[in-house]
């Protein structure tokens, strides 16, 4: 008898060891992969859409996680940025405390939500702040920057080898435990350093620094940046003129960086990525001004360096902005600027619970992922990290504009990242004065309007807020997404037609052209609701009468529409 139960004890001890086992069986590693000149980020060996938010500064500590989850449960996010800290992490010279990514790590997948990592090392916002305490104390061997007067500025050097090397060691060392103790992959991206830069110096004035100013640029920033000069071999001053300081610190920090970012990488190639604290899209101000105060952080991956920080950190995979703009046409411009042929889309931070609906404009430039900022319950009243109107808003009505993009988009965002990659799917958000929007689909084109009543096309809504995707399912089938919006479809005749331009819009109550001198019109064959479950459409209900007769009408419930068209 004790014999048997002996054997039995081993047999469900093997059976537990190997279930165990297989829950931590290794995933794909994530990656960005770039195809037909769009990219996506492929998570489990697809393409995944991270409907993210990043905590406040200091919420990654285990004590503040329980105001985290709430707030991430109720946005609906799929994936959470969280910092971690350098000081934390190696509180003595190659010590490492490994407590905190673990706890990071349990509690996300408790919470069945995939995790990016901020690494908060040399730099955040510019300064240093992070650097563990016996870092700070010995600023001979880990200096900062110095200005033009040979002041030093609250920033480290990056000419610096010793925090270098310390830097890439301790982000190895993070790395190498993420690989370690991460095999399921819960951990999808990491960003290498905050807002990377200087505010208060334009560059480094130091005589290390002073002394590679007046060397050669290296050869490949002279091609990234297309320098033509007389001289075959010209320093910065004489390559770049005025913007010289401004690129020379874009250089050195952006090869800091992608130094730390390959070391990280040898060891574990997971995405990386570097965020910029932007300068104004439209107004920049002149040439050698950035770093000084009142205008922008010089030396990070700003717009107008971002072929610098291509050639001098190919180790990361994404130049991201953290886009803060408060006015619609700069924040536009922003995503507009970093949706390149060389750069995937990707907005690790944003705000402005106004700015919510231009979750959809970055879906429409194929972002791969969309984060707001500081969503979690610990922020305070008059929170200065936060845009001011959201400070004084109560928790739920300042989660909420994000929450209902996740919402929507949530149950199917393996698909509308997939539509994304395959370049079937556009949407828009609504602007001031752009009542109507079109978006073309081949032989038709979806028509968005905004603040539509009954027979009007579109007024436009006292407070924007209107957002729609569509995706083309086949020639005459589309997937319609949005909020606050009324969405139709217009016969757009064929490629031939468009080009000969002999195509009128009608006026009748269905849209319609008149086409070659023929009238076509359009017509639903078939409007479904319904919803996405395990990648397939899963039809409610289906829609005719009053909710189709004056177009497809969108208000602030989450709502998916699968429609047929056909003309007559
Ligand atoms: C941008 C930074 O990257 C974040 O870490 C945070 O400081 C926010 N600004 C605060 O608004």
């Amino acid at each position: 008898m004790k014999m048997r139960s002996a054997v039995l004890a081993v047999f469900v001890a093997t059976l537990v060891a190997t279930m165990l086992q297989a829950q931590v069986a290794e995933s794909p590693i994530p990656r960005v992969v770039k195809k037909d000149g769009r990219f996506a980020l492929f998570v489990d060996d697809a393409p995944y859409l991270m409907l993210g938010a990043q905590v406040h500064n200091s919420s990654s500590w285990p004590a503040m996680l329980p105001k985290v989850w709430p707030a991430m449960e109720y946005l609906n996010v799929n994936t959470v940025e969280m910092p971690i800290y350098w000081e934390q992490f190696e509180p003595q010279p190659g010590q490492y405390d490994y407590t905190t990514i673990d706890t990071l790590l349990t509690e996300a997948r408790q919470h069945h939500v995939h995790l990016v990592l901020l690494w908060f090392g040399t730099w955040k916002n510019g300064s240093q702040h992070y650097m563990p305490e016996w870092m700070k104390l010995d600023t001979l061997r880990y200096p900062h920057m110095v200005d033009r007067n040979g002041e030093a500025v609250d920033s480290p050097s990056p000419h610096s080898a010793a925090s270098l090397e310390a830097d890439k060691k301790a982000f190895t060392a993070f790395m190498r435990h993420l690989k370690e103790t991460d095999p399921q992959r819960t951990v999808l991206m990491v960003q290498v350093e905050n807002e990377a830069g200087a505010w208060g110096s334009v560059r480094d004035f130091s005589p290390a620094a002073q002394k590679l100013f007046e060397a050669p640029v290296p050869p490949e920033i002279l091609s990234a940046m297309w320098v033509k000069t007389s001289s075959p071999s010209p320093n910065w001053q004489e390559a770049f003129g005025p913007d010289a300081d401004e690129y020379f610190h874009a250089w050195a920090v952006a090869k800091y960086i992608g130094q730390v970012a390959a070391a990280g990488k040898a060891v574990y190639p997971l995405p990386m990525y570097a965020n910029a604290a932007l300068r104004d899209p439209f107004n920049p101000g002149p040439p050698g001004q950035p770093g000084a105060p009142g205008c922008y952080e010089s030396g990070g991956p700003t717009d107008n360096v971002l072929a610098i920080w291509k050639a001098a950190a190919p180790a990361l995979d994404v130049l991201a902005p953290d886009d803060y703009q408060n006015d619609p046409a700069s924040y536009l411009k922003v995503l507009e600027l970093y949706h390149r042929d060389d750069n995937a889309l990707f907005v690790p931070e944003t705000g402005g619970a106004d700015n919510a609906r231009f979750f959809f404009s970055a879906l429409g430039l194929q972002t791969i992922g969309f984060s707001p900022f500081g969503l979690d319950h610990s922020h305070r009243a008059g929170d200065r990290s936060l845009n001011q109107a959201d400070a004084s808003r109560p928790p739920e009505e300042f989660l909420t504009p994000w929450a209902m993009n996740y919402r929507l988009v949530g149950p199917m965002q393996r698909e509308i990242a997939r539509f994304n990659f395959e370049g079937k799917l556009q949407a828009v958000a609504e602007e001031q004065g752009k009542v109507v929007q079109t978006m073309p689909f081949g032989s038709w084109d979806a028509v968005v309007s905004f603040g539509a009543a009954r027979n009007n096309r579109g007024a436009g809504s006292p407070k924007p807020a209107g957002r729609a995707l569509v995706a083309q399912l086949n020639d005459n089938q589309f997937l319609v997404a949005g909020y606050f919006c009324r969405v139709d479809f217009r016969p757009a005749g064929t490629e031939q037609q468009r080009k000969s331009q002999h195509i009128l819009e009608g006026t009748q109550q269905n849209p319609s052209a008149l086409i070659d001198g023929k009238w076509q019109h359009r017509q639903f064959l078939l409007v479904e609701e319904g919803i996405y479950e395990n990648g397939a459409f899963k039809s409610i209900r289906i829609w005719n009468g009053d909710e189709t007769d004056w177009g497809l009408d969108f208000g602030g419930e989450p709502v998916v529409l699968r429609v047929s068209l056909a003309t007559y």
